[in-house]
């Protein structure tokens, strides 16, 4: 058979999500690779113990499995290397740890994923690191917020619920013009729709646990670094012993087969509800990148190649008092929208977004915000549900 690895170099995105990351002669043929459940590696002679030159050595440190689904991630990426982490919150926190130390000074985007900065305002301060916020929106001003201490910017777009989009080649060109690691939260668009090493970023972080994983039932994390931050990656994930499971591992790799039909999916589905939700008098605002209507259209549609499956709109309320009410009674009505927070899976999903974290990216003043994570069911069906939301959070 001719060579699969630069076959695949020419190839669409869905025939890299099909081929990446097995090669199936190595496994007697076997499309899938094997689920190596591992801790100890033997070594045929105590020579090749103490200098250790084979190529596994211990299971943390890799296995057959978690490799075959860092080379395709490091495909999609364009990555020098991937890490595995157990959850999307340590696919964070791991480069946070490899690149921050006390004395640093990190600017971290306003719009960030709510555990993150807990993560930055608990463990980072009592290492003293200290974190600034940033507006979504700052572009390339953000250089006047870089400090001689400042290391690693942090960037997520669009943000998290209310899905600001950042202008990711002005920030990193600035950042790295002090010598800043710039890393990207890139969750929402998933390697199909954005590149993160591409437009200038060193450390792209995924929750796989969302559209890799797919069906609600893994929790994942990734993190991809260019040339220069991947050995310090490498390291840091060795000196934690933050490490995946092969079973977990697999199952993602599973996932990235069918990633890109389900997300052409989650997009026109997500697309036709929200801009069916833009005609309704009960919306004052659909937050989606992907509308024309959006603040952040423009950047979106100059980098992104897609939009997934979330995004918000703000449900109209008279009076402030009323944020609360009216939200829950919209809850309460729905019946296929389920109640819950982790997105990316085959289901439908909603919630009451709380923004009382923000500092700089302030709640819309409106109505409360409803965030919807559109799934794989028929939107004709979704419609009536959120229907039926509305007409109880009228009667309020
Ligand atoms: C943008 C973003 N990043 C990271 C995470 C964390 O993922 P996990 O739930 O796997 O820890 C989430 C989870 O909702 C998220 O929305």
């Amino acid at each position: 058979m001719a060579d699969k690895i630069s076959a695949l170099k020419e190839t669409g995105i869905n025939t890299r999500l099909a081929h990446s990351g097995n090669n199936p002669s190595d496994f007697h043929g076997f499309v899938n690779p094997p689920v190596v459940h591992a801790s100890t590696v033997l070594f045929p002679n105590a020579r090749t113990m103490e200098s250790r030159a084979q190529k596994y050595t211990y299971g943390t440190r890799g296995t057959p499995t978690t490799d075959a689904l860092c080379e395709a991630i490091n495909e999609l990426e364009g990555a020098a290397g991937t890490i595995l982490v157990p959850s999307g919150l340590a696919a964070v926190t791991v480069p946070f740890l490899t690149y921050l130390s006390a004395g640093d000074h990190a600017l971290v985007v306003d719009s960030v994923y709510f555990p993150t900065r807990h993560f930055c305002d608990t463990m980072l301060k009592r290492l003293g690191v200290a974190v600034e916020y940033y507006d979504p929106m700052i572009g390339a001003a953000i250089e006047s917020l870089i400090r001689p201490n400042t290391r690693l910017v942090h960037t997520e777009a669009p943000g998290s619920n209310t899905f600001e989009m950042q202008d990711i080649r002005a920030i990193a060109a600035a950042a790295h013009r002090h010598g800043c690691v710039v890393t990207m939260d890139n969750t929402w668009a998933t390697p199909v729709y954005f590149r993160p090493l591409d437009h200038g970023v060193d450390v792209s972080i995924h929750a796989a646990t969302k559209y890799p994983s797919g069906h609600s039932d893994v929790l994942f994390g990734t993190v991809s670094a260019n040339v220069a931050h991947w050995p310090a990656l490498t390291e840091a994930m060795v000196t934690l012993g933050v490490c995946a499971s092969p079973d977990d591992s697999y199952q993602i790799l599973r996932g990235l087969r069918t990633m890109g039909i389900r997300l052409e999916r989650h997009q026109a589905s997500a697309l036709a509800i929200a801009g069916w939700l833009e005609s309704r008098d009960e919306v004052a605002r659909v937050l989606h990148p992907a509308l024309p209507s959006f603040p952040g259209h423009d950047l979106w549609k100059r980098d992104f190649g897609g939009a997934s499956g979330i995004f918000s709109f703000v449900l109209k309320a008279d009076s402030t008092e009323k944020f609360r009410t009216k939200a829950h009674a919209f809850l309460d009505a729905l019946s296929l929208f389920g109640l819950g927070y982790s997105w990316g899976g085959f289901e439908s999903l909603a919630v009451h977004v709380n923004l009382s974290d923000r500092k700089v990216a302030k709640a819309p003043s409106e109505g409360p915000v409803i965030r919807l994570q559109i799934g794989l069911e028929d939107v004709p069906d979704l419609r009536r549900d959120i229907e039926a939301g509305f007409a109880a959070a009228n009667a309020v």
